[in-house]
């Protein structure tokens, strides 16, 4: 019986505008994204029967098909009815470290590393492009989660570019456990409030996409230039998530009291980062936040950023 342990990294976002609404229900977005250490690790064992089985070490996350990581398994029994019927299904273990419904992609992360295992499991030989194909189908996140690093994501968070890494940095995550953001919510609310403001003539488009290309993140990465790239971060999201969740917008002001390079909230939230020049700065931050808010629901982690994806180990 055929085995693989895959490390499955979650992601912040640097920066996230949205443009418009979509006929498909999605927004078109433009992003940067950032892959970190903090990573869940997945077991894929091949055991020769016709189901697939999945456990999670975590109490919140359920293992049926409501699972973005079940659903990864299902979708490759579809694509490859031949090698499954030749392989049989597995059992998926997910050994919990990132935390749940926090905006840092932690479902979409275990979907990828189910796509990555089967796809070795039952030697299918699938490239990356075309493994980020069919984790499209699964979710927006999916597709960056395969290979990870730092990318602008444009679509609806689908097209990849790569730009740079920026792996020396360091991160403090603070996220309220019992808290939970629901990202179609999110976006439903920013539709409410804010599609006044959406455009979606091809060209204002393109030239609101290239206007991140060229502009002053973008370049900041390049040159690893991390005062400025802790200065220029944003997320449209933040508009409509912090003043629902007064705890959020606290914790949000308490990191950015206690220093670093920036401070913001990832994705759909309620997870807000802060961004730190050095491990010694990141556990200095750390420490003032915990004094300030000795809520213990309030979990703060400190971890590195990465320029990896799903890694086979
Ligand atoms: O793609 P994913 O399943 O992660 O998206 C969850 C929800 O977030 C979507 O159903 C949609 O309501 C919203 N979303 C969006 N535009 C995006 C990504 C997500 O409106 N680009």
């Amino acid at each position: 019986m055929q085995s693989y342990t895959l490390i499955a990294p979650a992601k912040i976002n640097l920066y996230l505008e949205i443009i418009h609404d979509r006929p498909d229900g999605y927004h078109e977005l433009v992003m940067i994204l950032q892959s970190i250490d903090l990573a869940d690790r997945l077991e894929i064992r091949s055991h020769g029967t016709q189901d697939f089985r999945l456990t999670c070490s975590h109490p919140q996350v359920p293992t049926n098909e409501t699972n973005l990581a079940y659903r990864a398994a299902q979708l490759m029994k579809l694509e490859f009815s031949e090698a499954f019927a030749n392989y049989g299904g597995v059992d998926i273990t997910i050994n919990k470290r990132i935390p749940v419904a926090a905006g840092l992609a932690g479902g979409s992360t275990n979907a990828a590393a189910v796509l990555v295992g089967l796809n070795l499991i039952w030697e299918l030989g699938l490239t990356i492009p075309q493994l980020q194909r069919l984790g499209e189908k699964l979710g927006s996140d999916v597709p960056f989660c395969i290979a990870g690093g730092t990318v602008v994501a444009t679509g609806r968070g689908e097209k990849l570019v790569p730009i740079g890494d920026l792996d020396s940095l360091w991160v403090v995550l603070g996220k309220y456990q019992s808290l939970a953001v629901s990202t179609s919510r999110a976006y439903q609310t920013y539709w409410q409030q804010f599609s006044h403001e959406y455009v979606s003539d091809r060209a204002v488009v393109n030239s609101r996409i290239f206007r991140v290309y060229s502009g002053p993140l973008v370049q900041a990465i390049s040159q690893k230039n991390s005062q400025k790239i802790g200065q220029l971060l944003h997320n449209d999201l933040e508009k409509v998530v912090l003043p629902e969740y007064s705890q959020v917008m606290k914790l949000k002001k308490i990191l950015q009291q206690t220093g670093g390079l920036g401070t913001m909230m990832s994705g759909s939230g309620p997870t807000i980062f802060t961004l730190c020049q050095s491990q010694q700065e990141a556990e200095n931050i750390k420490y003032q936040a915990r004094q300030a808010i000795c809520d213990p629901n309030l979990e703060l982690l400190i971890t590195k950023l990465s320029s990896r994806g799903i890694q086979i180990i």
